[in-house]
């Protein structure tokens, strides 16, 4: 970590007075560290622009009877065993399974990973968070 700075920021006061409501709204302990976490997200976000090797997590909720469904998605995330980090199936009730798989690798290859898994028929809802290696994030 390096040292820590301080600088003086020229900000609309209501936009301030916004940001600090929306900092305590968000249990922030104070206007820095809602800053800084919002710098970070930036950061993130550049990194996955950049097609830097990242981090993410995708979730799938299915249907457990749609036909060959489980068994196509494994075949997915076999061809992307490289990117897979670990995977869990949760079965959430007799009808829908929970899948959460943690994956790693380059921007673009995420998406399109995450893009072939929740666009198959039978996910009924499905969602890529992107976030970081934690590198450059300190
Ligand atoms: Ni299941």
């Amino acid at each position: 970590m390096g040292e820590l700075v301080r600088f003086g920021v020229a900000v609309d006061e209501e936009l301030l007075e916004k940001f600090d409501k929306l900092t305590v709204a968000r249990g922030y302990a104070n206007r820095s560290e809602a800053l800084r976490d919002l710098m970070r997200d930036a950061l993130v976000q550049q990194q996955w622009q950049a097609n830097e090797e990242v981090v993410g997590v995708v979730t799938l909720l299915y249907d457990h009877h749609a036909r060959s469904l489980e068994a196509q998605l494994t075949d997915i995330q076999h061809k992307y065993h490289e990117q897979i980090l670990s995977t869990m199936h949760i079965h959430l009730d007799h009808d829908n399974c929970l899948e959460i798989i943690a994956v790693r690798g380059t921007g673009r290859q995420i998406e399109e990973l995450a893009t072939k898994l929740i666009g198959m028929k039978g996910v009924r809802h499905g969602k890529l968070t992107a976030t970081s290696t934690g590198r450059g994030l300190r």
